[in-house]
Formats: C-alpha cells, structure tokens, sequence
C-alpha cells in the first residue's frame, strides 16, 4: 500500500512525541512492504508565529489531499494572552470542522502490567477496557458566543447546541462498536438541567431501541459519572457524549491507566482523511526536555492505520510492541513513579525493538 500522511508536530511535547510515531510508521512500512510518504506542516502556536493564522492554508490543503494525519499537540503560555487575535487552539477546533470530524474515539485501555502505575486501586482499575465517542464538531465549542457590555459591565457567552442528526450519527457509531464489543452504550448528559441534553437523550434512546436492539444501553448523568468512572470503570463499554462532556471525562480517565500520556485518540467523519492524536496537550512542565511519554502518540499511529488505511494487522503489532515494552518495566517519568526510567526516543525504540517480536 501507499500512503500519504501528513505530521502536524505542533507546539511543546507535539515535536518530541510525533517524532516517535513516525519512526515507528516507518518501520512498520518496512517490515510489512509499505509505503508511507511523510509531509510536515505547521498547526497552532509555531504557525501563529510563522504567519499569524494557526491553520495555514498550505496545512488544511495538504491534510485534505492526504490518506491520514498525525498531530501532536498545540498551545502553550507564550500565546495565552486573553487579548490576542488568535489562538494556537483555534486551529485545531478549525481543522476538525474542516475535515467533519465529528467523532473523536478516546480508548481507555488498562494494561495488566499499568495497574500498579494507577492512582487508584488495583482491585477497581484492573481490566479497564472503555471507548468513548466524545462528539467533536458541535456542542459549546462551536455554538454561539460572544462578547458584550451590559450596563457599563462586561459579559461573555458560549452556547451549547445540538441537531438531531448530529446525535444520531455519533449514536450509530457508538452503537457499532458495542456490537464488536461487550454490546453496552452509556450515554452521558445533563438532561435534569439542559434542554440540550433532553434533545441528546431522546434522540439517543430513539437510535438504540430503533437500530440496535441487540445492544443493551443506559443514561448517566455527567457529575454521577465523573463520579463513577473513577469508582466502577470497568462497567463501562462504550460511552458516548457530547464535545465538552468527553474533553473532561477523558482527562480524568488517564487517570484509570495513570497517565495522559497513554490516552490516544482517533477523529473520523463519514469520509475523507483522519486525524490521531493524543488526547494530552502540549505540556508546557516538560517540553524540551526530552522525558515526555510517546505511548499516547504511537498507540494514535496505530488507530491511524486502523481506521484510515484498513491495516488491522499492522495496528495490532503496534498495540502488542507497546504492550510488551510495558511488560518488560520500561516506564517514562510519568508513570515511574520516581523509579528509574527512559526518555522519549529511547521508549520509541524500546516500541520499534518490540515490532518484530
Ligand atoms: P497537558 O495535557 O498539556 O498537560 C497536563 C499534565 O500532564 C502536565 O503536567 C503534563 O506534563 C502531563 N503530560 C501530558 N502529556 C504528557 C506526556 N505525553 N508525557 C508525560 N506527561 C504528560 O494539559 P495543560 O497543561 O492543561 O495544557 C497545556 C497546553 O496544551 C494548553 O495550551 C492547552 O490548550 C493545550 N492542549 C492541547 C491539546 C491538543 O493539542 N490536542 C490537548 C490538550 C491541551
Ligand atoms: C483536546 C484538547 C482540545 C479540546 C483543546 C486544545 C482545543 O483539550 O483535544 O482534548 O478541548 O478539544
Ligand atoms: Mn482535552
């Protein structure tokens, strides 16, 4: 096969950790008789420094005309300024919209050889295996907002919104995957407070008893399942929600492997390019310094080939590699818990060592 894939490296840690996954990309091209062809170009904060626009044209175009992109991450202090013109996150909310990515996947998959890495106990964490479809093109993100004054006083709004066939969509997807699963939906909302969340469950429920009545499903309310996630994640399947929903639940649930730096993600729409990532930002404490965890991003390279060039097999002796690494007590600084440990490119080639295996 012959692939492009186009490297958004990004801001802070982005560099360091998408180096590792484009080592590893290539080596798995090698190993199995492809080729992947490489283009780099800038996102966020260096390309607000660049040209003033963190989406560059240049970089929309060549992410469209390509079979995948793999980005790392944007943002950091230098461009946090509340008054400037734009931001480094700007665009990476426009190259999601752009390419109608509005499911983004967030695995959270704890390894038995990561228990002991976890905040939390073993006996709750072990055997963690959730998907969650966080929706990625609507919702607060992208509904209404704005700046005004009232009576000589400032205010600021966001709004969050919701059309039927934005929920549908994302619902079909979630109910997809249960049946390749353990046939389990929990959907999560503010439905006792959000009209919006009223349209979601309905909308939700319709879907699940219409077209998967093989699939069980339920509906949890979002602050019960920050609560929950925490404390029975293992009773989770799929879970699917809206775009702010997912951002946050995501967040605390790097908690059950013990690290952002282990969460990847994939968006999709129904067409066209995908684009992986971690689900960590840029990292501003660490960046530079080479000790950043590559994981999130290798384990993104692998959803890459998955889901945009069909490569099954391929994705899956990735998943195994990273697996064994692990296995074998190689550990970066945030899950070493002061142990000893590696830094970035030595855990990529610990991963590429493992490829063969
Ligand atoms: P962050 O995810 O960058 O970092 C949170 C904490 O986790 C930090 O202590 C960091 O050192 C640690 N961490 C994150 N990834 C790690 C890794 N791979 N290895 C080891 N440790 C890791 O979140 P933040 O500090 O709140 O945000 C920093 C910037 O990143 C902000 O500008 C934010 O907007 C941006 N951000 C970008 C993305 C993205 O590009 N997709 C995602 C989240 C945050
Ligand atoms: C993520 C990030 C982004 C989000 C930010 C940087 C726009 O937190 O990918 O999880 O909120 O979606
Ligand atoms: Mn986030």
């Amino acid at each position: 096969m012959q692939a492009h894939i186009v490297l958004l490296p990004g801001d802070g840690i982005g560099p360091e950790v998408v180096a590792q996954g484009e080592r590893v990309l290539l080596e798995i091209g090698k190993r199995f008789g492809h080729t992947f062809r490489f283009s780099t170009h800038s996102i966020g904060g260096c390309a607000i420094d660049q040209c003033g626009n963190p989406l560059p044209d240049e970089t929309l175009a060549a992410c469209k005309g390509s079979q995948a992109v793999l980005l790392g991450a944007v943002g950091g202090p230098k461009w946090d300024d509340p008054n400037a013109k734009t931001r480094p996150e700007a665009g990476l909310l426009k190259i999601r919209k752009e390419l109608g990515l509005f499911a983004n996947l967030r695995p959270i998959f704890v390894s038995p050889h990561l228990v002991s890495a976890s905040p939390l106990k073993t006996e709750i964490v072990s055997g963690t295996d959730i998907l969650f479809f966080r929706e990625l093109t609507g919702g607060i993100y992208f509904g209404p907002s704005g700046k005004e004054t009232i009576d000589g006083g400032e205010s600021a709004y966001n709004t969050m919104v919701y059309s039927t066939y934005e929920v549908e969509r994302i619902v079909r997807l979630a109910g997809e995957a249960a049946r390749g699963r353990r046939k389990k939906v929990t959907s999560v909302d503010k439905a006792n407070v959000l009209e919006v969340s009223r349209l979601w469950r309905k909308t939700f429920e319709r879907v699940m008893k219409a077209e998967f009545p093989d699939v069980q499903f339920e509906n949890v309310l979002v602050d019960a399942m920050a609560m929950h996630l925490i404390s029975k994640p293992r009773s989770f399947d799929v879970v699917v929600t809206e775009n702010l929903f997912g951002d946050i639940l995501t967040d605390e649930g790097s908690m059950l492997p013990g690290s952002m730096g282990m969460l990847p993600s994939a968006s999709i729409g129904s067409s066209g390019p995908g684009l992986y990532e971690p689900i960590h930002g840029s990292a501003p404490d660490i960046a530079g310094k080479g000790i950043a965890n590559p994981l999130a991003t290798i384990l993104a390279a692998a959803m890459l080939l998955r889901h945009s060039l069909k490569l099954e097999s391929e994705a899956v002796v990735i998943e195994k590699a990273v697996d064994r690494v692990l296995a074998k007590g190689h550990r970066t600084a945030d899950l070493a818990g002061g142990g000893s440990s590696v830094g970035t490119a030595e855990m990529g080639s610990l991963v590429i060592a493992e490829l063969s295996a």
